[in-house]
């Protein structure tokens, strides 16, 4: 019998055979009869050197095409009596047993993140609008049209992160100290483009500051600014907003206050305080949350608007202080160690 011979039995028995199992035993025999290690293909497969050599390319082809039907049939016929694993009956796997150890975790957003939509949220509802500005900022965007002049303090390098030597460039680069440069930013381009005055922006951002870190202070932060102009704009429109603010997002009984305080951009001028616990279980004390006033006449005319005209107020918050106030977070530095323990509390 030639091997091409022997091949086309063994196919015409194994399938026929294959038919009349009708169990995992019977299937087993029949494995191990065909295609085990000692089985019938494996025994034709010595014939394989007295085929002339002329003949080895189709006799080969044709010795896989039969050991690959056996074994499909194999694996139709064990998927058929569902013995995947070769146990008597069953599913191989239970698909909704639960692991044993969970290494699933579901992220979150950073609470920093979460609080400046929240805040976004609360000021859109009061009209404002989200604007944008870079971190990357020049001497007159974070100082001088601010009204800051050239010998002011807060220019001091000590207090800065300068990218260029302010001694030797005329506007040095730096990364800016106060989202207040996103007012001027704003102003200028409704008056260069023409869709404003009127102006209600917030504008959440990062700044930077060379302090030395600890509970309160950290050399990055974010701040959200306030920018509201148009014509007779008072500040008891800005004790308003403030109060709606506070109340929208610390709850109705919210505690606030307006204390007098200096900034060049504002005329006048107000520390904006909170009472609030930033301790869980101590009493309440005044937080303060940031600055704010009566936008100075000198910064509106240095962005083109005229203050005879128009008035507007302004005001810079403290995002870590409004989320630490909110979330009775004690200390700065848990929001950027991202320690998992904390993230995932808040
Ligand atoms: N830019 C001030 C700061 O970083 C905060 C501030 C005060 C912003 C008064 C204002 C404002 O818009 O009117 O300390």
């Amino acid at each position: 019998m030639t091997m091409l011979d022997a091949l086309n039995e063994i196919e015409t028995s194994a399938l026929s055979a294959l038919e009349q199992v009708t169990d995992a035993d019977a299937l087993e025999a029949w494995r191990i009869e065909y295609i085990g290690t000692k089985g019938r293909i494996r025994s034709v497969m010595p014939l394989m050197k007295d085929v002339p050599g002329d003949q080895k390319a189709a006799v080969g082809k044709r010795l896989n095409e039969v050991k690959n039907a056996l074994e499909n049939g194999f694996k139709a016929k064990q998927g058929s009596l569902g013995t995947g694993t070769g146990r008597a009956s069953g599913p191989a796997f239970d698909l909704t047993e639960p692991g044993l150890i969970d290494t699933r975790s579901i992220g979150k957003e950073h609470i920093i993140t979460r609080v400046r939509g929240e805040l976004v949220e609360i000021f859109a509802r009061l009209g404002f609008v989200v604007a944008q500005g870079p971190e990357l900022e020049d001497d007159e965007h974070n100082f001088a049209k601010l009204n800051i002049p050239d010998a002011h303090p807060a220019r001091d390098p000590i207090d800065n992160f300068y990218v260029d030597n302010p001694n030797e460039v005329s506007t040095p680069r730096m990364l800016r100290s106060q989202t207040s440069t996103v007012q001027i930013r704003t102003m200028e381009d409704a008056v260069a483009k023409g869709w404003g005055p009127p102006i209600k922006i917030v504008s959440p951002g990062r700044v930077y500051r060379p302090d030395t870190v600890d509970a309160t202070h950290s050399f990055m932060f974010h701040q959200i600014e306030g920018l509201y102009i148009d014509k007779g704009v008072s500040m008891s429109d800005l004790m308003s907003t403030l109060l709606q603010f506070a109340r929208a997002y610390f709850g109705e009984d919210a505690d606030v206050r307006l204390r007098p305080s200096f900034f060049p951009f504002t005329e006048p001028s107000a520390e904006f305080d909170m009472m609030i616990a930033l301790k869980p279980g101590t009493d309440p004390s005044w937080i303060e949350l940031g600055g704010c006033g009566m936008v100075d006449p000198n910064v509106l005319a240095a962005c083109g608007i005229d203050p005879e005209v128009y008035t507007g107020f302004a005001f810079g918050f403290g995002i870590e202080r409004i989320a630490m106030g909110k979330y009775g977070i004690p200390d700065i530095r848990m929001l950027f160690e991202n320690d998992i323990r904390f993230l995932q509390r808040v």
